[in-house]
């Protein structure tokens, strides 16, 4: 069924787009003064607190990626301009007032990007592209967080071959994640320890296990969170997308032309979690042999034609690899053990890729740079 292009759809999906900063959204904070709608072309206009803002292209790009996304737009145009004096003025009070609140939904900071790795069916190898993919963007030097939401099936951490438990901190009574290879892990694998608190989890609804590892947890400063979102298109995705709206989503599948049906999954799952599907990756696309011959042995042209019905980039190939199989069941992850084998090296450009695509959050921010105006000018 075609959804209508409205003015509500636009606002929601500008809901992802962040002020790190003032920890909250374009929309929440005002920043959206315009909205119009022409036959798929969607005008936007921006007032940021200041024009030389830094984060101007960050806020302009995100919105235009989150527009994008939405089916039946065919352009979009951001016009940003400088905030009035009075709508500053309204902004700080916004954003006071939410400091004040401590709104803040989740302890995932407002400047961490969070890139859920989803798909349209199970055993696509999805939770191994989440591993490595966390694992080459924690090499490249990005703080990195990998959470675990596929809360009953949950393999990260054996993949990471890590048993580790999760402590929580006695003062504050936040968990602490387990680090693994540089990155911080959370997942049900690392906290279930007996059949009391299997239960205990067991009782827990899946978007609420969700809600407990974004709110209970002491993430650090992260610039990246990875998400392994469990199969399927139900409760875990909504909640991510009403807990973080900043979430983008990337999508695994496999060359195989069962496309058509995994596309309309996908897209479905899209639309009801409004979280925008920035990529595809292909996993499992071919098998080289050392002498360079190549073997589909899956098909081909699966990944592409699902980043085509999606319009989005299909951002790498990924191929068959023995070791990526046996150093899974290791804890042993390609990307650090082998990182010239096939499928590292495949890994690493698509990490390039999804840094182009989903840059880190800027540093300095449009109001600290008003702050620093202010303090310069009073000493
Ligand atoms: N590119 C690959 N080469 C070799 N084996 C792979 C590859 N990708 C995944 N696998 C293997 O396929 C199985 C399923 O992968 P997994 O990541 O658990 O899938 P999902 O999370 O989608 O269910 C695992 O045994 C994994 O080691
Ligand atoms: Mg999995």
């Amino acid at each position: 069924m075609p959804h209508p292009l409205t003015e509500d759809r636009i606002m929601e999906a500008l809901r992802g787009v962040m002020d790190p900063e003032l920890g909250s959204d374009v929309v929440d904070l005002g920043m959206v003064r315009e909205v119009v709608l022409d036959e798929g072309v969607v005008t936007i206009g921006l007032a940021l607190t200041i024009a030389e803002c830094p984060m101007r292209g960050q806020i302009e790009n995100d919105t235009v990626r989150r527009i994008e996304a939405i089916p039946g737009v065919r352009r979009v145009v951001v016009e940003t301009r400088a905030m009035t004096r009075k709508q500053r003025s309204e902004l700080m009070e916004v954003a006071r007032r939410r400091a004040r609140e401590n709104a803040a939904p989740t302890r995932v900071p407002p400047t961490t990007r969070t890139i859920a790795v989803g798909s349209g069916k199970g055993g696509v190898g999805k939770s191994s592209v989440s591993v490595n993919l966390a694992l080459a963007l924690g090499r490249v030097g990005y703080r990195v967080g990998l959470l675990d939401a596929d809360i009953w099936g949950f393999s990260i951490p054996r993949m990471l071959g890590t048993d580790a438990r999760i402590e929580a901190d006695p003062a504050t009574r936040l968990m602490q994640p387990v680090e693994a290879y540089g990155i911080e892990v959370v997942s049900t694998g690392l906290i279930i320890e007996s059949e009391e608190t299997a239960l205990m989890w067991r009782g827990l609804m899946l978007s609420k296990a969700l809600e407990q590892f974004l709110q209970q947890v002491a993430w650090g400063k992260l610039d990246y969170l990875v998400i392994d979102l469990p199969p399927g298109t139900g409760d875990v995705q909504m909640a991510l997308s009403r807990l973080l709206p900043q979430s983008e989503m990337v999508v695994v599948t496999t060359p195989s032309l069962t496309a058509q049906k995994v596309a309309i999954r996908v897209a479905d799952m899209a639309r009801r979690s409004a979280m925008p599907v920035v990529a595809v990756i292909e996993n499992m696309s071919y098998f080289e042999t050392p002498d360079g011959q190549r073997f589909e042995l899956f098909g081909r042209g699966g990944g592409e034609a699902l980043a085509d019905s999606l319009n989005v980039p299909l951002i790498g190939a990924i191929p068959l690899d023995p070791a990526l199989g046996a150093g899974t069941d290791r804890g042993e992850p390609v990307v650090v053990v082998r990182p010239d084998g096939p499928a590292a090296r495949v890994f690493t450009e698509v990490a390039g890729r999804l840094l182009e695509l989903v840059p880190p959050a800027e540093a300095e921010t449009c109001t600290g740079r008003i702050a620093k105006l202010m303090a310069a000018l009073s000493s």
